[in-house]
């Protein structure tokens, strides 16, 4: 199983889309991988551009004053903590391809519809309502 990405997944930020997109690509190399060693080079390549976007969202969830930001970043904390049970469930071996495919699918895309486009949507606001903006 592989995911691909869709247009219908796009929130409206080109640097948020662009690394969403960036993460569906190591995403399936995860889910793609047959070896304990590409599972685990993988899981880490995942977390380490995971926790990097996420530092991102946050600097721009602060710099707009984002009134859901300690929601989002108690969501973005799970996914952690998720995504480092996953790779513990690697190095033990009983790590299921369902349960792999659940954890993409539930964390990554549904956390990207539901969660990071109303971020998307109040930074236009706040960018409309006269500030010049910032890097994002
Ligand atoms: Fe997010």
């Amino acid at each position: 199983m592989s995911i691909e990405w869709n247009d219908k997944y796009r929130i409206g930020n080109e640097t948020i889309d662009e690394e969403h997109k960036e993460l569906f690509r190591i995403a399936n190399r995860f889910l793609e991988a047959t070896s304990i060693e590409a599972k685990r080079a993988s899981a880490q390549e995942l977390r380490t551009y995971t926790k990097e976007h996420f530092r991102r969202e946050e600097i721009l969830m602060h710099e707009v004053g984002y009134p859901l930001t300690a929601t989002h970043l108690t969501l973005h904390a799970d996914l952690i903590s998720k995504l480092s049970a996953v790779e513990a469930s690697i190095e033990s071996g009983e790590l299921h391809q369902r349960e792999l495919e659940e954890f993409i699918n539930f964390w990554f895309i549904k956390h990207m519809v539901s969660v990071d486009a109303p971020l998307v949507v109040y930074v236009k606001r706040y960018r409309n309502s006269g500030d010049t903006g910032g890097p994002m």
